[in-house]
């Protein structure tokens, strides 16, 4: 019997966000007519390339249960864990009995609510016939600068520098063995770099700059411009 490749997507949901200063995590702040993990959600929903979005939640989260969404057929419910790979790993072991080692999962932060369709089968088209897979990314426009207290040491040449986006595109069995393998190291900040650490290489997609995290509060402002303006 031939298997047909799955993907799924796997939503990291259960931070605090700390640098908004709002009441809240900011995946539950509003954003128009709706939460940002709403967005976030509704849009991998209707990209329909996936099985499943497993979300990992906190288990003190009293605003996820009050979502709609949170009984989608298409969601599936996971703890969240201490770091944000712990929240990951708990959603991949969530769809352990779905899932086949070599279907793909996308691991997108809830952070993101203007992820597009068009990134999304973008990163897919790329990657799916790739060993390892690999990540959306920018390239940096700014020159950077490495720095030592409030003084400029170097300036890093820039074409070898890139921003790293989520989608984050890998196989199943490899990024749970290589998440497990990585758990309690702090360097591993993205599912990329628990591959990197196998010594494996994830390429990188060039994504789009309207794809932001909302990390402070002017982000919201942002992502609401990109709102109205995406029409894809
Ligand atoms: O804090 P930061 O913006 O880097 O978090 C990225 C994503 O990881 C967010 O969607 C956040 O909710 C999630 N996260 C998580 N579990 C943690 C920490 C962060 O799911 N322990």
């Amino acid at each position: 019997m031939t298997h047909s490749l799955k993907f799924w997507a796997v939503v990291p949901a259960a931070g605090v966000g700390k640098r908004m200063n709002a009441d809240r995590p900011k995946q539950y702040l509003q954003l128009n007519d709706k939460t940002v993990i709403e967005h976030t959600l509704m849009r991998l929903l209707s990209a329909n390339v996936f099985t499943a979005v497993a979300v990992a939640i906190s288990e003190e989260d009293p605003y996820w249960p009050e979502l709609a969404i949170a009984t989608h057929e298409k969601v599936i419910t996971a703890a969240g864990g201490k770091e944000r790979a712990d929240s990951v790993l708990s959603a991949l072991k969530a769809i352990r009995t779905l899932a086949s080692d070599d279907d793909w999962v996308l691991v997108h932060d809830a952070a993101r609510p203007c992820i597009t369709t068009t990134d999304i089968k973008h990163l897919i088209e790329t990657l799916k016939n790739d060993e390892v897979g690999g990540i959306l990314a920018l390239s940096s426009h700014d020159t950077l600068k490495s720095v030592q207290g409030d003084c400029i040491v170097d300036t890093l040449d820039r074409s070898f520098i890139w921003r790293a986006l989520t989608p984050q595109m890998f196989r199943y069995g490899l990024l749970k063995t290589a998440l497990e393998e990585a758990e309690g190291n702090p360097a591993i900040t993205d599912e990329a770099s628990a591959l990197e650490l196998k010594g494996l290489k994830p390429k990188i997609v060039e994504g789009r700059p309207d794809n932001i995290k909302i990390t402070r509060p002017e982000d919201l402002a942002l992502a609401q411009f990109y709102m109205e303006h995406q029409n894809d």
